[in-house]
């Protein structure tokens, strides 16, 4: 077959027929790679539009099918702009995921004057690493999504002595959440830098349940020591699969690690979840935190899927010079 270069458009909305091919695409990549290429809200973008802009790039043959497709978010000022992509399983190694992402970077070159980019790749799978590797960027991030059935049995959840497990209270402990929160993810890339503004904004959505978003604190003092705050993902009107319990988001103060508080809580909060009728339980989680993906794993979680982020490499004489 002769490698026809085709022309990228860039369209800032997508018309009906466009919504219908790119879904369509996506569908016939997902069927011959065992993964879906978009993730689940670049698909509700796609399909409903939404209110931050986003970057459409549409890779089409000279008959005018569609073959390739980008997703490219320009928002996020904090990591810069990320973007997905698929090429149409019958028409790969023809330079046309080459030049999906050469046409997002002239994109993130013009939005971003460091022209980060962020490819995420769902799946792992080894031409999306050759691709992004060949183009210099490098494999930055790995996050694992596991999953629980909520019917396999769940340990009582035992506390360390004067240590208990009640409801986060909207309002009260609002400004310890967030600075336990900072603590411990001290390190980590996004999750620790959340703000007051950051929370309210969450406990603005409709999904937002304080009665799920469980805090262990010390009785005597109050002190709060750890968090698990679950999610009932799904089920409504905007997500087109069963409702699934999601351990969102679970941290335990440093100075409290070591003594089971991470375990009590995630099987506090399991427990909240099957009580609300799931039958199972998801999360994400870096694959480079060994601590939390081993007690998920001793928890009964196993591996569903794997998304990469290949990361841009900056020039520095270009930022210079920007
Ligand atoms: C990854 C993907 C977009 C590549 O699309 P493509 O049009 O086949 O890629 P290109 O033809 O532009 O390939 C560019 C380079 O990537 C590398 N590459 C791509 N696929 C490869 C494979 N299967 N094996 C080895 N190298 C590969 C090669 O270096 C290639 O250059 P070459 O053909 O000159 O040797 C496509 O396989 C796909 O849609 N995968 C599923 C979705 C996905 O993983 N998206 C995330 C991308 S980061």
């Amino acid at each position: 077959m002769t490698a026809v270069q085709p022309l990228v458009a860039r369209v800032d909305h997508l018309t009906p027929d466009d919504v219908h091919d790119v879904l369509g695409l996506a569908q016939a990549a997902g069927d011959t790679d065992g993964a879906y290429p978009l993730s689940e809200h670049v698909v509700l973008h796609i399909r409903h539009g939404g209110d931050a802009p986003a970057v459409h790039l549409l890779a089409k043959d000279h008959d005018g099918a569609l073959v390739g497709y980008a997703h490219l978010d320009t928002t996020d000022e904090v990591e810069g702009a990320s973007a997905e992509l698929v090429v149409h399983p019958l028409r790969r190694r023809h330079g046309l995921g080459r030049a999906l992402v050469k046409a997002a970077m002239e994109v993130t070159d013009e939005t971003d004057p460091r022209g980060r980019l962020r490819l995420w790749a769902h799946g792992d799978h080894p031409s999306a690493g050759a691709l992004a590797l060949g183009l210099g960027f490098t494999r930055a991030r790995v996050l694992l999504q596991m999953r629980r059935s909520l019917f396999a049995p769940l340990n009582e959840p035992l506390a360390p002595d004067g240590v208990v497990v009640r409801p986060f209270r909207p309002g009260e402990d609002d400004a310890a959440w967030v600075r336990t929160n900072a603590r411990a993810f001290a390190s980590h890339p996004d999750q620790g830098r959340w703000t007051l503004r950051d929370l309210r904004l969450r406990m603005a959505e409709p999904w937002f349940d304080p009665e799920g978003f469980l805090l262990a604190v010390q009785a005597s003092t109050g002190q709060l020591l750890g968090f698990h705050w679950t999610k009932v993902h799904g089920g409504d009107a905007a997500h087109e699969h069963e409702p699934i319990g999601e351990v969102y988001v679970l941290g335990v103060d440093p100075e409290a690690h070591g003594a089971g508080l991470g375990a009590l809580l995630t099987i506090a909060g399991l427990r909240y979840l099957r009580g609300r009728g799931l039958d199972q339980a998801m999360l994400y989680v870096d694959e480079s935190n060994s601590p939390a993906v081993a007690l998920y794993t001793r928890l009964g979680f196993a591996l569903w899927s794997t998304d990469v982020s290949y990361h841009r490499v900056i020039n520095p004489v270009t930022v210079a010079s920007t």
